[in-house]
């Protein structure tokens, strides 16, 4: 996406084709900041303490994350047994986004289509990039998808403002262009539409306030942050014409998890009739999984991030303690909406309901 006349993406392989270069979305929107990553525990550390975040982006960074293995391999010698040990220490990076697992795995897959090293190496480097410029274009088609709806709900409201609501951040940041969920937004702003965006702060990290909000601003997209409890008023007060979410791992037969929250503004949604859409590409299907609930692994992080809360004064990042110092905090980062509450799902092959039955429609050879 263009930011401030450049053209910048969340990740990209510097020249050197040594080094994978990543914004460190821990900082942001205050300070810009690009990190060096050139060895695997320096990926792992990305994904973990979350430099990259967002599950199209995990994907990428992991599947780089096996390119930087072979580049690392101890005395050049890209042993099955290295690689696999290497990918399964970055799978274990996240649990709940199934890009992380994908992006490796397709790496892996080529890798050992290879036999000497230098081949190896090259091959990681050429599908780590294919992947990356897949799900760029992934997110493209999202938007011209997503588009439609934006489209229909301005026509019925004779070009008035469509006013969508959005939770944690699945832009471009997440992704590697245009997002999932802000991909229509931004397509249906370039198209002329009037969007106005309710951008959930997101607590606890608040990727909503700091990344989503940075995002639309840079872009000029209208955004109001509210608190992560303002939704359902606003609903209720016809405030909201659609939601748009995006997910980390959607089961085949279309629970959903996503971010902490997005499952009261499903709840929410549809006691005010208001459609809830989630945004996602192909690569976050798990297509094994049946029932997201019991099966879907819930990220627990650190309770610190609860009860500190980060922000900029006077020109220096800092953290404040909230609760009382004693007080115990729990961190689950992610919940599950069930299919019953999707109103659809925006992909690149198009827009479906949320059952088995058309995901499969989209997506036949998973059949
Ligand atoms: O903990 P995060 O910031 O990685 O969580 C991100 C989300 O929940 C996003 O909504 C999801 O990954 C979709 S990104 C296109």
């Amino acid at each position: 996406m263009i930011v401030d006349g450049k053209q910048i993406r969340p990740i990209w392989l510097d020249k050197d084709l040594k080094t994978v270069k990543v914004i460190d979305q821990r900082m942001l929107p205050h300070e810009f900041i690009v990190a060096d990553l050139t060895t695997v525990d320096h990926n792992i550390q990305a994904i973990k303490e979350m430099y990259v975040r967002g599950a199209p982006l995990i994907g990428v960074t992991a599947a780089y994350g096996v390119y930087l293995a072979t580049l690392n391999a101890p005395d050049n010698n890209i042993s099955d047994e290295y690689i696999k040990k290497e990918c399964n220490r970055i799978k274990a990076a996240r649990p709940t986004a199934v890009n992380l697992a994908w992006g490796v795995d397709r790496v892996l897959t080529e890798i050992k289509k290879t036999k000497n090293n230098e081949d190896k190496i090259t091959t990681a480097r050429i599908e780590a990039q294919n992947i990356e410029e897949e799900e760029a274009e992934n997110c493209r088609k999202i938007g011209e998808y997503g588009l439609s709806l934006i489209k229909n709900i301005s026509s019925s409201k004779n070009g008035k403002t469509v006013n969508i609501l959005t939770h944690c951040n699945a832009g471009w940041l997440a992704c590697i262009e245009y997002g999932t969920a802000t991909a229509p937004m931004y397509t249906a702003f370039d198209n002329g539409i009037d969007v106005h965006v309710w951008v959930d702060e997101t607590r606890p990290l608040n990727q909503g306030s700091r990344l989503t909000a940075w995002e639309l601003g840079k872009h000029g997209i209208k955004h109001t942050v509210i608190t992560d409890n303002a939704g359902g008023h606003l609903m209720q007060h016809g405030m909201v014409d659609i939601v748009i979410v995006g997910t980390d791992r959607t089961t085949c037969t279309g629970d959903v998890a996503n971010k902490i929250g997005t499952y009261l503004k499903a709840l929410a949604a549809q006691d005010n009739n208001i459609p809830f859409y989630v945004a996602l590409p192909s690569s976050t299907f798990d297509w094994t999984f049946r029932d997201g609930i019991k099966e879907i692994p819930i990220e627990e992080r650190d309770p610190d991030e609860v009860r500190y809360v980060q922000g900029m004064n006077q020109g220096v990042t800092k953290n404040v303690l909230v609760p009382p110092k004693n007080s115990p905090a729990a961190n689950f980062a992610f919940d599950v909406t069930p299919a019953r509450l999707v109103t659809g799902f925006i992909t690149e092959r198009g827009i479906c309901k949320a059952d088995e039955k058309n995901i499969l429609r989209l997506f036949p050879e998973k059949d």
